[in-house]
């Protein structure tokens, strides 16, 4: 941040020179008359020109034609009869000429004063850049009065304000009051003031003749932008400098005002939920508003002009444009950085603001996150491309072959263990082994579309390869190369494989040089090795299995010599060695990859197993799209830069190796780091601290806690703590949502940093449901299933369209547009800034007579009796309340449990009855177990995590048992 804050600083200045260079090469627009009044008082109508703004040659020209204004002069101060549209023009006369009040308005919560207060640095940057302005920053309280005071004389528009259903409503609402009463500048807390405002205007523009600067936030130019954007080209409402008065802002409130008044008499305006925002108050009613005004004969003489005004007038520009009395601001004034739509970065001298996240206070569980950045329209091969001619020399990725402390291998002598190896391959390498590997893949006759399955270790080849697959449109289906035959076998014939990659010996986590030799997995598939064909009936669809030969750094591993087994195509015959290749020495890796069929970005390039801890694994097909962007909104929200160094130890075949690390640093031009094929703990932190890495990833169990999934907070601040590890992030998600969908940023209040998984990620809604009827919408604070919805969804689980419908739910809200959400199976709540904290698994929760019952709080309270060593609670099938409170108890050693005669039968006894009581005096009557049985142990997952689904069962039998 501190950094940050410099580099702006300096960039400002050095800018302010160039900038005064630059001139605009548009050509000059069609001349056009407007018209508009000086002020209330004096009703002379002015004559301007439209033309782009910062060229030197105005013209002036068209006719003039004079209309009676709306805003023509009132006689008496009797209101009553006037619309409010006349009111607000009497009340808040506009006069192009008057300077720009020097005034900066902001709204938050806490005032700077208040230690609560996040956006020091954002809120400072306003102040250094307008020496001299008023720079208030207003709470919500003060805005009431503030607007009491205002707008006394046009009470309509305070019982708008006041009737607003949500915080976001209000606070869009209040900029367009504050502007129009008071005029200057309104920012959100959020944004940085890059340059000072009195650069906005190109100096060739008198400011007389400006009363509104507006920015673009976004120019989606693709066919599709109506599945992305609400408007082809959208303003920005984050920053707005106006004039007191101005018709614009006239328009938007009196617009504002009438929606609500009639919502607010019809009864419906509880029905604004945070998706109506946008439309209601937000970018999409604002630029509405503005492309009305700039086609208003109020204020514009259209018989001049060569055509109405609509986006094709602003699309693209890379200079201001004004239009009569607004100055258009090109993207990069408003939304420098965000790496498309033209936008260019912080340090063009056009970019003037910098807008960082969307922030509100939240009384439902539903939030949308933030539109910026916004989403990358490309498709995988497209946006890699862009990667590599931007940071070509670059390092993309770093691996290292596996290397064993020489006890570990006893056997061997001291110079038989292999040593590791590290491999660099920059993007343009990686450009080049990927193009390369995919001119052998093709042909080896993979077509888009075509399955391809990867079973193998975070190395070289699984990168290379990972882009291989893509650039030919085909779909990477990585294996957890743990699988077993039969488990590689179901995989393949589920999706119809063709093809198949594989190592000779699967590496195992903390046993580097130790694998598993793929040998007898590979003759279960094909029978017969040595024939030289692939015959493997238990997989009718699998033409080739190529292996990469590992067995070097696994010399125990016994794997024959690859060629000896001709049914198997050695990786050496796709690419003969991934670090040698060079662009003049293979025409072939030279010549550029075309897929057989155009690719789109809605399209499948990624299908990824879910780690089913119950049933069967399911097939997640996700896009070019969700994949893409997921892993270049983590990398935002991470702020990684292409400098950055990142050391990532989880597998390539997960979401976590694939997306949140391959795809974070390949969007960003960062590099990744594998220090071994599987885990290895000592070889993480011996390739971060030789690479000084920036970064390093991890789950739970990684930094040495036995956790499941979830991180505890306590081990959060442990890491802070013992590794000074600042800038710790957390992500939530699921496969099925490519997979991240919540996360924290290295800025947010160091509690919501270690307790919660941050606050939903942009383009992405979170919406926290009751699970008995997932209509409704919890409170903040009230706990839920999860569900997200967005670009990050899966298409569904490749050909099972039922167990898709369980958990992809098309959903449409009055009247508005369907949206698809996956719902998580997780338990969670959110709070009212938008964090969201996960609390258990909604399978877990017990529904007893419509009541929700939490196990774990049940569970917690009896841990403190003293006679429990351990407790597990599940809910369990009852007649009258649906589901009624079972306990599974194991009590402390020499402690004997009701009913059963334990050693010489003396000790304390606990009794069923008595753990009731526990619960009725320590939590309430309701939550005492109906169902006690003592037990001696619990069926657990490898990672220590009790099956509570078995248990479950367990009780099941044992009830119908009659136990
Ligand atoms: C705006 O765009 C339209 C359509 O491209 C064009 O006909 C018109 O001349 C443009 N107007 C100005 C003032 O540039
Ligand atoms: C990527 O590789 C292909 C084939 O060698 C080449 O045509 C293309 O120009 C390369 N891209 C960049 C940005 O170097």
């Amino acid at each position: 941040m501190l950094s940050f804050r410099r580099a702006l600083v300096a960039a400002a200045f050095i800018l302010t020179i160039l900038f005064l260079t630059t001139r605009s090469s548009s050509p000059a627009a069609s001349s056009l008359a407007v018209e508009f009044p000086k002020s209330q008082a004096d009703s002379d109508t002015k004559q301007t020109s439209q033309t782009t703004a910062s060229s030197s040659n105005a013209v002036h020209a068209g006719g003039n034609r004079h209309r009676p204004s709306a805003q023509g002069q009132q006689t008496m101060q009797d209101m009553s009869k006037m619309t409010l549209y006349d009111k607000l023009a009497y009340q808040f006369p506009y006069d192009v000429e008057t300077k720009f009040p020097a005034y900066i308005w902001q709204t938050w919560k806490w005032t700077p004063a208040q230690g609560e207060f996040q956006f020091r640095d954002q809120e400072a940057s306003w102040t250094e850049q307008h020496p001299g302005f008023t720079h208030e920053v207003i709470t919500d309280q003060v805005a009431v009065h503030l607007l009491r005071l205002l707008y006394a004389s046009v009470p309509e528009v305070l019982e708008a304000y006041e009737a607003l259903p949500l915080p976001v409503l209000k606070a869009d609402f209040f900029r367009y009051l504050i502007l129009l009463a008071r005029g200057g500048i309104y920012s959100d807390i959020d944004t940085y003031a890059i340059r000072s405002a009195l650069d906005w205007i190109p100096d060739t523009v008198p400011r007389s003749t400006v009363g509104l600067v507006i920015g673009i936030e976004a120019d989606p130019d693709r066919p599709d932008w109506e599945d992305w954007y609400s408007r082809r080209i959208q303003f920005c409402q984050w920053t707005i400098q106006a004039k007191p008065g101005h018709p614009v802002l006239r328009n938007v409130v009196t617009h504002i005002t009438g929606e609500t008044l009639k919502r607010k008499r019809a009864g419906s305006l509880r029905n604004l939920v945070h998706k109506n925002v946008i439309e209601f108050t937000g970018p999409a009613l604002w630029t509405d508003l503005i492309f009305e005004y700039f086609n208003d004969e109020r204020y514009f003489d259209m018989s001049q002009s060569a055509g109405a005004i609509d986006y094709r007038n602003f699309t693209g520009m890379e200079n201001s444009r004004r239009v009569g009395d607004v100055v258009v601001l090109p993207i990069t004034s408003f939304s420098p950085g965000v790496q498309q739509m033209g936008a260019k970065d912080d340090d063009d001298p056009m970019a003037f603001v910098k807008h960082e996240f969307e922030v509100s206070t939240l009384t439902r569980s539903i939030y949308q996150g933030p539109a910026e950045p916004p989403l990358l329209p490309y498709t995988i091969p497209e946006h890699f491309a862009a990667t590599v001619s931007k940071f070509g020399d670059r390092p993309a990725v770093i691996c290292r072959t596996p290397t064993a402390r020489p006890d570990a291998l006893p056997s061997l002598p001291a110079d038989g263990i292999p040593a590791a190896l590290e491999t660099t391959l920059s993007y343009e390498k990686l450009n080049l082994t990927s193009n390369a590997l995919a001119h052998s893949l093709r042909s080896l006759g993979v077509k888009k579309g075509d399955r391809v399955a990867v079973s193998l270790g975070n190395n070289a080849e699984f990168a290379t390869l990972t882009y291989a697959i893509f650039k030919l449109g085909a779909v990477l289906v990585p294996l957890n190369p743990g699988f077993n035959a039969k488990q590689v076998t179901a995989a393949l014939n589920h999706l119809g494989v063709e093809l198949l990659i594989i190592g000779a010996v699967t590496d195992l986590a903390y046993k580097p040089c130790r694998g598993r030799s793929n040998l007898p997995l590979l003759q279960s598939i094909v029978p017969d090795l040595e024939s030289g064909r692939v015959e493997a009936p238990k997989v009718p669809t699998l033409k080739t299995v190529v292996v990469v030969d590992n067995s070097a750094s696994h010399p125990l591993s016994k794997f024959p010599p690859i060629a000896s087994l001709r049914s198997l195509t050695p990786f050496t015959a796709l690419i003969p060695d991934l670090t040698t290749l060079r662009a003049s020495s293979s025409t072939f890796a030279a010549r550029s990859i075309t897929p057989d069929a155009p690719l789109s970005p809605t399209e499948t390039i990624n299908i990824q197993f879910t780690s089913g801890t119950t049933s069967t694994p399911k097939a997640a097909m996700l896009s070019h799209a969700s994949i893409l962007n997921n892993g270049a909104l983590i990398g935002h929200r991470m702020g990684l830069d292409p400098t950055d160094l990142i050391v990532c130890p989880p597998p390539l075949f997960h979401c976590f190796g694939s997306v949140l690390g391959y795809m974070a640093t390949a969007t960003t031009g960062a590099a990744i780091l594998f220090p071994s094929p599987a885990f290895d703990p000592l070889a993480t932190l011996r390739m971060a601290a030789a690479h000084r890495a920036t970064g390093l990833y991890g789950v739970a169990t990684m930094f040495g806690i036995g956790a499941g999934s979830s991180v505890p907070e306590a081990m959060m601040r442990k890491l802070y703590a013992t590794f000074g590890l600042e800038d710790l992030v957390i992500c939530y998600g699921m496969t099925e949502t490519s997979p991240v969908s919540c996360m924290t940023a290295p800025g947010d209040p160091f509690e919501m940093r270690t307790r919660s998984v941050g606050r939903v990620m942009p383009h992405t809604k979170v919406k926290i449901v009751d699970p008995l009827d997932p209509s409704r919408v919890v409170p903040v604070g009230e706990r839920g299933e999860l569900a997200a919805a967005g670009y990050l969804v899966m298409k569904g689980y490749w050909g099972d369209e039922e167990r898709t419908a369980e958990v992809r739910k098309v959903e449409k809200e009055d009247g508005e547009k369907e949206e698809v959400w996956m719902y998580s199976g997780d338990e969670a709540r959110m709070n009212e800034d938008g964090y969201v904290e996960i609390t258990g698994r909604i399978k877990d929760l017990i529904i007893r007579g419509g009541e929700n019952i939490h196990p774990l709080e049940i569970e917690n309270c009896l841990f403190q009796h003293p006679l429990v060593a351990e407790v597990s609670v599940v809910g369990v099938p009852d007649e009258r309340y649906g589901e009624s409170v079972g306990a599974f108890v194991i009590v402390h050693e020499g402690v004997i449990a009701e009913g059963q005669i334990d050693g010489d039968g003396k000790g304390e006894v606990l009794t069923r009855e008595s753990v009731r009581e526990w619960v009725r005096t320590h939590l309430s009557g309701h939550l005492a177990p109906k169902h006690i049985w003592f037990v001696k142990e619990y069926p657990k997952t490898a990672s220590g995590k009790i099956q509570k689904f078995k248990l479950r069962d367990t009780a099941q039998r044992l009830l119908e048992a009659g136990r």
